[in-house]
């Protein structure tokens, strides 16, 4: 598919959502969406906040325990990253595997996603570097012979795999287990769930940063759906949602209105939110008993002395 045809069945789809998610009772945006140009920017300073742990936590896990991931993906191996953006953590451990042939990064962002590859392909000169264009998040297959023999490994950074909800992570499961085969391994970042002290500011900085990062969506359906929202005025809030576990982001309107979004009116009560995304904070066992469900056996367990984080080594 063209880059413009690529464009269209984007804008189509984030139309259909948009619309969709506002007229339901609890409105609500796909999360996939707050990941526009802008989105990615601010999501990259979000990484480097104090209060956002979980990347220098996983980076510092990655760094850590480099040497055991490196047996435990074998020598020789092919490596397929769900999401990619930079591949900065991937970098870690594509430099600590052993002769690993090839690395495929599948990402939604093409541009992005040609300047990694071209960063890898200087770093790694024996790697066979195969970016894939594709939304990881819906069904995609990968092109056959792209993996080539030798055990594939996916790699699932950053627990993204928190942004869906169980049906969701359970499909991806299945599909990654399906792309690796059965003698196939994953490395997965999982968030493990924590006092709430810690859990909040991580999605309410101080500085405002995932604020504007969650009112960016608004932003975004005010230029590409012509939407008429008072972006600034809606109150980014983080809240923890016991029964599912996760913390979820919310916009609050400031008061009664009625607001345009292609062609269409929104009536919106004072205090009502939109929920735009929830992270999902799994306990050990129960992500190990969903990767259980959707075919995968936990054989490792990486985390911090602090137990903030935990990368999980699946067969
Ligand atoms: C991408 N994802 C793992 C982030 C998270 O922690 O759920 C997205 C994010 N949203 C707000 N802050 C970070």
């Amino acid at each position: 598919m063209d880059v413009a045809a690529h464009r269209d069945e984007q804008l189509d789809a984030f139309r259909e959502d948009v619309l969709q998610g506002l007229d339901r009772p609890q409105k609500s945006l796909p999360s996939r969406w707050l990941y526009d140009p802008r989105g990615c920017e601010l999501f990259e300073q979000i990484t480097r906040l104090p209060e956002y742990y979980p990347t220098r936590t996983e980076t510092a896990i990655l760094k850590e325990h480099a040497a055991d991931i490196a047996e435990f993906c074998g020598a020789s191996a092919h490596l397929l990253e769900y999401g990619a953006g930079a591949g900065i953590k991937t970098e870690i451990v594509v430099g600590a595997l052993h002769n690993p042939r090839t690395y495929v990064p599948v990402d939604i962002a093409g541009e992005f996603l040609d300047m990694t590859a071209q960063r890898y392909r200087r770093r790694f000169t024996n790697l066979a570097v195969k970016p894939i264009v594709a939304d990881f998040t819906a069904d995609f297959s990968l092109p056959a012979g792209i993996l080539g023999e030798g055990r594939r490994v996916a790699f699932f950074p950053g627990s993204t795999i928190g942004n869906r909800n169980d049906k969701e992570a359970g499909l991806l499961l299945q599909r990654m287990r399906r792309q690796v085969g059965p003698q196939g391994a994953a490395i997965i970042g999982v968030d493990p769930k924590k006092d709430r002290s810690v859990l909040l500011p991580a999605y309410d900085d101080r500085a405002g940063v995932t604020a504007e990062f969650n009112r960016n969506i608004l932003v975004r359906i005010n230029r590409e759906l012509e939407g008429q929202f008072p972006a600034a005025q809606f109150r980014h809030s983080a809240r923890w949602n016991e029964a599912e576990s996760a913390v979820e982001m919310h916009l609050e309107s400031p008061v009664d209105q009625v607001i345009a979004v292609a062609g269409r009116g929104f009536a919106f009560r004072h205090g009502e939110t939109i929920h735009t995304e929830s992270s999902r904070k799994y306990e050990i066992k129960v992500f190990s008993e969903l990767a259980r469900r959707n075919g995968w056996h936990t054989q490792r367990l990486w985390t911090d002395p602090l137990r903030q984080f935990a990368v999980f080594g699946l067969v």
